[in-house]
């Protein structure tokens, strides 16, 4: 395409983290066992509450929608960051890096709108609640689903279009551990100054709009809550909390990762970390402190346990025969 004397860009160079021998070492424990557990904790949020007829209510189902995506989240970068750590050359290819940045955008926007999703269902539970069942209807969870994930992918594929036909024949050192828009368009061999904007208002003010709407509909329930009874406030408080943890933890690291205005402090690198790993983490803990989940995670256990015993009974009586 652009010819002349541009030799093309076919693969980036990841310049990782750090180049310590020693931090590394600490680096690849810390991530695995980040990992490990994020996706064993979330995997478990899902059967726990699929498995569960206690749970089968509209905010359960979120949750195990939420987690589901949050073992997405945590699959797009971290396994090949934790590869990469012992490999000298970190590599990715063209291709793989547009298909990070796509699943990083599409997970990543679903994942707004679905917080946007309990923070209403939370809504309707609290201030409407003769009206809940009716108005979260199975039906009504599916619809606002497909939302989700409808947004999530024009959001990706509106950003892809404008990146994918860059020229890159410069540098291809990436001073990050995984493929972004902010990098990626810094690398390219033409005048970036509009693309850039672009992602910054794409994903930034989307990231701040969210995150803007999911707060004030807190405060809004709130007062709701406070002004009807001051009794109610307090067990509105406590599940609210856990949203709002779930929320700063998920938008904070995301809005300096792209509204970031300083390039020369590589802060950002490093909060890319959080929504790549920590905040996937945060859900289930988050999530299991709270009562219903645990007793029910016990349920799941416990009925886990019996199978297997009795499973294990038979083999050894049918070994006696
Ligand atoms: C997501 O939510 C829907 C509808 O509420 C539910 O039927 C489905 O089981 C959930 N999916 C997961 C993976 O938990």
């Amino acid at each position: 395409m652009d010819g002349g004397n541009c030799s093309a860009v076919s693969e980036f160079l990841l310049l990782g983290l750090t180049n310590s021998w020693e931090i590394q070492i600490l680096l690849f424990l810390f991530f695995t066992v980040f990992y490990v557990a994020s996706m064993l904790g979330n995997l478990l949020i899902v059967l726990t509450i699929i498995s569960d007829h206690h749970l089968h209510s509209p905010m359960y189902f979120l949750l195990a929608n939420l987690s589901f995506i949050d073992t997405g989240v945590s699959s797009i970068a971290t396994p090949k960051m934790i590869f990469d750590l012992f490999r000298k050359r970190k590599v990715i290819s063209m291709k793989g890096c547009i298909t990070q940045m796509f699943f990083i955008h599409t997970v990543g926007g679903t994942e707004m709108v679905l917080l946007i999703v309990m923070a209403y269902d939370r809504y309707v539970a609290i201030c409407k609640p003769l009206h809940y069942l009716s108005i979260m209807s199975l039906r009504m969870c599916i619809f606002l689903l497909a939302i989700a994930w409808t947004t999530g992918l024009i959001h990706s594929v509106a950003q892809l279009a404008f990146v994918v036909n860059l020229p890159f024949c410069g540098t291809n050192r990436m001073d990050s551990f995984y493929c972004d828009f902010p990098r990626f368009i810094k690398l390219a061999c033409t005048d970036t100054y509009r693309l850039e904007f672009l992602v910054t208002a794409n994903s930034g003010f989307i990231s701040m709009g969210t995150f803007f709407i999911l707060i004030a509909s807190y405060v809004f329930i709130l007062v709701t809550v406070h002004k009807r009874s001051s009794g109610d406030l307090s067990k509105a408080l406590s599940t609210l909390s856990a949203h709002v943890t779930v929320v700063v933890f998920f938008f904070g690291p995301c809005i300096i990762v792209y509204v970031w205005p300083f390039p020369t402090l590589p802060i950002d690198k490093f909060l890319a970390i959080f929504d790549a790993l920590i905040t996937p983490f945060m859900n289930p803990v988050i999530y299991t402190f709270r009562n219903k989940m645990k007793v029910a995670m016990r349920r799941l256990f416990v009925k886990v346990l019996t199978s297997f015993r009795k499973s294990a009974l038979m083999h050894s009586s049918r070994n006696s025969d």
